[in-house]
């Protein structure tokens, strides 16, 4: 007797007939139930409008053990490449599968640096904006129009041109980025500097001005780093989904990267960060917490307590954790340690931990919580938040896009649906209408 076919039997009890569905078992985390034949076998479809249970592809970039609050970067822990690495390392870990060797890491970062400019004449795009457009719309349009510039040359089958487009990606997001921010203050533009460090760079980009020289700060610069490094992928969160779902089109990168910027703009997901800082301001002071606490158990009020909660961690984010640690060190080096935002976080966030509510649903801070401390403590203003997150997680929407196409199983993204509308009707014409 063979070994035991791992499998699922689902019998329709409405015909008594019954189906094998296979079990596909990764290297760690829950096995999946094979249901791409369950229609053709059974004239059904499975139904998970929300994704709940739903696994999209097979992947073996990032883990996570959301029960464990275990965030793995192609196996090594997040902590570990928090603390022993830096975010061009994790770049190429995410991009090629393992940690670059000196001589890999040396040409990555020369190569990354070396495609930072964007056009001239994209950089004429930002006139089109008012002054006040938020810096995640201009990235959106910014973003895209690289597709006007390289499209005649993206060939996505072949992996040379898929590596120059991913790199492009990595390389200009900090120069668009940082040119949103100097666009809605009304600065010149500064160029990206080869002989700094991207995250040095970045912070260049964002505050250096044409009247004087502008040191980076070395604390900023490893802070910005280690942001950069929490935030750059995660699993099939709904940006990276939306980026595999454009991409399964044969659409060019540049397309697909600033759809994914568009779905992480909202405040469920990237957008959090942001608002964030918007409920701290609003809460002000400590006294007025347990009524924003009330709010957010209200089912009738749509507020909820931003950077609070997570689809996946039902314990603590790791990268909450990481990021709570580096506001402490970051308000330290800037003397701004009493910084009443935070005390205000570490309040809500203890009175949350303690409240049933929170407690019975797993709601935990998540990766939003703090970053806007720090943010704000960086002088970025919050508008720009999300902005932040966009350009770390361009890696990882690089890196997941290149094994979308890669997989030998890659079809178009095309979900079905349960039709609840009108049966099929006559058309009745305007002088018929009562
Ligand atoms: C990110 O997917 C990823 O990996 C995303 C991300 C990444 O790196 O890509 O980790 C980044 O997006 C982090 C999440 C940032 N968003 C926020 O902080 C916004 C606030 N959080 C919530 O909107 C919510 O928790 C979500 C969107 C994050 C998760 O939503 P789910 O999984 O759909 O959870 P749910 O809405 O089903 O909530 C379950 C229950 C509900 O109450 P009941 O219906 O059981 O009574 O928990 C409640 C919710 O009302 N709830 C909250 C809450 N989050 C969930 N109640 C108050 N405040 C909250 N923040």
């Amino acid at each position: 007797m063979g070994a035991r076919k791992e499998s699922f039997t689902i019998t329709d009890n409405r015909t008594g007939k019954s189906w094998e569905l296979p079990v596909l078992k990764g290297t760690m985390g829950p096995d999946v139930v094979d249901v791409r034949k369950f229609y053709a076998d059974t004239g059904c479809f499975t139904y998970d409008p929300s994704f709940t249970s739903t696994a999209a592809c097979e992947s073996s970039i990032t883990f996570i053990d959301g029960d464990a609050g275990l965030l793995l970067y192609r196996g090594y822990p997040i902590e570990q490449l928090a603390e022993q690495s830096d975010f061009m390392d994790v770049c190429y870990l995410l991009l090629y599968g393992e940690l670059p060797t000196p001589v890999q890491k040396l040409k990555f970062e020369d190569d990354i640096m070396h495609h930072t400019m964007m056009h001239e004449k994209l950089r004429r795009f930002y006139d089109g904006f008012q002054m006040n457009a938020h810096p995640m719309a201009i990235m959106c349009g910014i973003v895209g129009a690289l597709g006007a510039f390289y499209h005649d040359r993206i060939d996505i089958t072949d992996p040379t041109y898929r590596m120059i487009a991913s790199y492009r990606v990595l390389s200009k997001m900090p120069t668009i980025a940082a040119a949103a921010y100097k666009y809605s203050v009304g600065q010149p533009f500064i160029y990206p500097r080869n002989d700094l460090s991207y995250s040095a760079n970045f912070l260049h980009m964002l505050f250096a001005t044409p009247c004087e020289d502008y040191e980076v700060n070395p604390v900023l610069e490893r802070a910005m780093d280690l942001i950069l490094i929490l935030h750059a992928d995660h699993e099939q969160n709904a940006s990276t989904s939306t980026v595999r779902m454009a991409g399964s089109t044969g659409t060019n990168p540049f397309a697909a990267v600033a759809a994914g910027i568009a779905a992480l703009w909202g405040p469920a997901h990237g957008g959090a960060n942001e608002a964030v800082l918007r409920m701290l301001d609003e809460i002000g002071t400590k006294d007025r917490i347990p009524e924003f606490i009330k709010r957010a158990k209200d089912p009738d009020d749509p507020f909820r307590l931003m950077g609070f909660g997570h689809r996946v961690y039902k314990n603590y984010d790791p990268r909450a954790r990481i990021m709570q640690r580096t506001c402490n060190e970051v308000l330290d080096a800037l003397n701004a340690k009493d910084e009443p935002l935070l005390e205000l976080a570490m309040e809500l966030e203890k009175i949350a931990l303690e409240d049933e509510y929170f407690v019975k649903r797993k709601l935990y801070p998540n990766v939003d919580f703090y970053s806007g401390i720090i943010f704000r403590a960086m002088k970025i203003p919050v508008s720009m938040f999300t902005v932040m997150f966009a350009v770390a997680r361009s890696i990882g929407w690089v890196a997941q896009w290149n094994e979308m196409i890669t997989d030998p199983g890659m079809r178009i993204a095309r979900p079905r649906q349960l039709f609840t509308g009108p049966l099929k009707r006559d058309f009745v014409p305007l002088d018929r209408r009562r």
